[in-house]
Formats: C-alpha cells, sequence, structure tokens
C-alpha cells in the first residue's frame, strides 16, 4: 500500500481526496494545510487525523511514499523542492510554477533526488477528450492539417474560486494552460504562437478572453480560444470542443460530448459523455472523472519506474506556450516557446 499525502485541502483537493479513496493500493496516512479550517473539514470528511499546518513538518514526522500539492501556484516551487529533499515522489497541481526558471528548478530537484515529478495536468485525461485523442492519432481522419480546440462559456467560477478574480493574470494562466495542453496532445509541440487577449467582466482583474493562434511542428495549425465573458445557450462549462481537420477527414468533439468522425465512408457519431462518480457533481464531473484517472496513472507509473505522461519534464512545454501567449499579447509578436 503506498502511502500519500494531501497538502493544501481546499475547494480542488476535495476531488483529488475523493479519487484517491477510491483507487486501491494507495491511502491517504496525512494531511497538510496551513488554514486549520480547511484542514479540519478535510480531516473529518475523509476520516484522516493525521494533520499537520506545516509541511516541512509533517515531512519530518511521516513516513510517505509521495505528496500531492493542491495549493495554489505561489507556494508550488517550495514544497515540491522540500519533498524533494525529504526522497518523496510529487504530483503538483498546475499551473505548475509562476515562471519558467522556477519550473525548471523544480524539475532539476526532483531529477536530482531521483523522485518522480508528475504534473496533475488532468484536462488531456477528460475520457471525452482522450477519445478524440486515441481516434486521431489512431488515424481515424488521416493526418491532421486544421485544429480548432476551445473553450467558451458564462460559467461564475470566481464563486468557488474567488483568487481568480485578483489575479493580474486569469483565463490563459488558468484555464487556458489545460487547453494549450490538449493542443500538444493532440497536434504535437509548437513552433510558433501569437496571441490576443482582452478582459471583458470589469469586476475581475486579469483577461477573460484570449485567442491563440499555434504552428505545430508536424504541420498542423490550431486555434486555442478561451473565453469566460462567452454568454451561450445551452452553458458548455467545462466541456472543451474540437474541430479537426485531416487529409482523411474531419472529428468534431461537440456540446454535449458527442464525439463524431467524418470520412468518404460515412459519418459516426457517438456518446462519450464522462460517467458520473458518486461523489461527482454536474458540471464538474468530466473534469472530477480526469482526476481520477490521472491520478490512476501516477500510481501506474510509479509500480512501473516510468515517468508520467504529464511529467514535470514534460509540463515545461506547455507553461512555455502560456508564457509565450501572454509575451505576445503584450506586443511581442509572434514567438518560439523553445525559446523561452
Ligand atoms: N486541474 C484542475 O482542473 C483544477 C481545478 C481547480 C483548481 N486547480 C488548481 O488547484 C490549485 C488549488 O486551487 P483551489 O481552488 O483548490 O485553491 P484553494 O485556495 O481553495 O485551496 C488551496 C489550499 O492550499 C492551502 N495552502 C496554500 N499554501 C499552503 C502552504 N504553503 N502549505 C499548506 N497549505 C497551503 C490554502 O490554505 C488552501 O486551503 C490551484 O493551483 C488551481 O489552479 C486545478
Amino acid at each position: 500500500m503506498l502511502k500519500g499525502a494531501v497538502i493544501g485541502c481546499g475547494f480542488f483537493a476535495q476531488n483529488q481526496l475523493h479519487a484517491w479513496a477510491d483507487l486501491p493500493g494507495v491511502g491517504i496516512t496525512a494531511l497538510c494545510d496551513r488554514d486549520p479550517e480547511h484542514l479540519a473539514f478535510a480531516a473529518a470528511r475523509f476520516g484522516i487525523t493525521r494533520t499537520y499546518t506545516d509541511a516541512a513538518t509533517m515531512l519530518a514526522a511521516e513516513r510517505l511514499d509521495f505528496v500531492d500539492i493542491a495549493t495554489t501556484v505561489a507556494s508550488h516551487r517550495v514544497l515540491v523542492e522540500a519533498a524533494a529533499a525529504a526522497g518523496v515522489h510529487v504530483i503538483c497541481q498546475k499551473p505548475f510554477a509562476p515562471s519558467m526558471a522556477d519550473a525548471r528548478a523544480m524539475v532539476a530537484a526532483c531529477e536530482a533526488a531521483g523522485v518522480t515529478l508528475m504534473v496533475h495536468e488532468n484536462f488531456r485525461w477528460q475520457g471525452a477528450v482522450r477519445s478524440a485523442i486515441d481516434a486521431l492519432h489512431g488515424g481515424a481522419i488521416g493526418a491532421p492539417f486544421f485544429g480548432r480546440v476551445s473553450f467558451r462559456s458564462g460559467f461564475d467560477v470566481f464563486s468557488g474560486q474567488p483568487y481568480l478574480a485578483t489575479q493580474p493574470r486569469f483565463i490563459i494562466e488558468d484555464l487556458g494552460i489545460h487547453i494549450l495542453d490538449i493542443a500538444r496532445a493532440l497536434f504535437g509541440e509548437v513552433t510558433h504562437l501569437s496571441a490576443t487577449t482582452r478582459r471583458v467582466n470589469a469586476d475581475i482583474r486579469g483577461e477573460d478572453v484570449a485567442t491563440m493562434l499555434l504552428a505545430h511542428r508536424g504541420g498542423v495549425t490550431s486555434v486555442v480560444d478561451c473565453s469566460y465573458a462567452t454568454r451561450r445557450s445551452p452553458e458548455t462549462f467545462p466541456e472543451t470542443l474540437l474541430e479537426i481537420d485531416g487529409e482523411a477527414g474531419t472529428l468534431r468533439l461537440d456540446a454535449g460530448y458527442r464525439l463524431t468522425l467524418s470520412t468518404p465512408r460515412g459519418e459516426e457519431s457517438r456518446s462519450v459523455a464522462p460517467p458520473l462518480l458518486p461523489w461527482a457533481e454536474r458540471p464538474w464531473h468530466n473534469i472530477q472523472e480526469s482526476v481520477l484517472r490521472i491520478q490512476a496513472h501516477f500510481l501506474d507509473c510509479l509500480a512501473i519506474g516510468r515517468a508520467p505522461e504529464t511529467s514535470g519534464a514534460d509540463n515545461l512545454r506547455t507553461l512555455a506556450l502560456v508564457e509565450a501567449a501572454y509575451a505576445s499579447a503584450a506586443g511581442a509578436g509572434t514567438l518560439d516557446p523553445a525559446e523561452l
């Protein structure tokens, strides 16, 4: 039985705790949160008695195989480095780090310590998105040449995560990071990126609309568009929609989790709707299902000593797209993310 601890017991960690409880071969034996109320709430809810308000104290006192870091980005580097120094494997929430320099230092610390580092980059693990990735990579529509990866919503994310309204960076750093990562998972690495941003909601500090144009090394051009200022009916939060054109057909992932492949042989359309896990709630259930899947992947990787698909090293390339998008939107034009 692997022993883990969750650091940060706020809004999203509840999903992670539910998923750990569902997975075989693992137990969360300790919790840490600097906020005693959050700590007490999660401890009571999940029946975990060993609790700490300081991560260093916990790492010194507990015998752990891994930590699951579910705090917000400002604390990620110090916590990842502390876990590496203690010789325990790490999963860390996105955004992985506030800068490329911090992210590289975190990857280097885990490599030097010989521990596995995975970023909880879960959108590419959503069942519907995974079905599209598998169909594309299985050759269902031939070689792709165009893609649109789109997330447009008017959902009030600020009630559950009030900090999102106060940050100078909003949609690219918080949500676009996932959508850019899906574009990478579908079409491969990016050689050029340009972006525009806008703030429509006057009550928040950062941008709530971003439109990004990506050139991928394999020859695909993709548009990654994100908005939290889009009033639409039906509201599609939190679905990522896809339009992909290939040399032998088209793939669409439409609202309502419908995957359609159109080829000269005809049209094949099926539901790829996620299951509603016992602890899940609509409309978040596709994200909640992806938490279970990504955490299962982490355990599989630990069992066979393989680097996770969304390892820290892999996530450097997603983070570079975020940085390139902000720099481009600020006037830097088209950028090669590898140079950041
Ligand atoms: N992957 C996803 O789908 C998804 C969805 C929502 C949030 N997130 C990410 O999850 C992370 C947490 O977001 P949230 O909305 O749950 O935030 P939150 O503020 O609700 O929870 C964070 C918790 O961490 C605690 N904390 C902060 N620094 C700490 C430290 N140094 N030591 C111990 N505890 C500390 C806080 O007290 C708080 O309880 C963010 O990085 C966010 O981007 C991911």
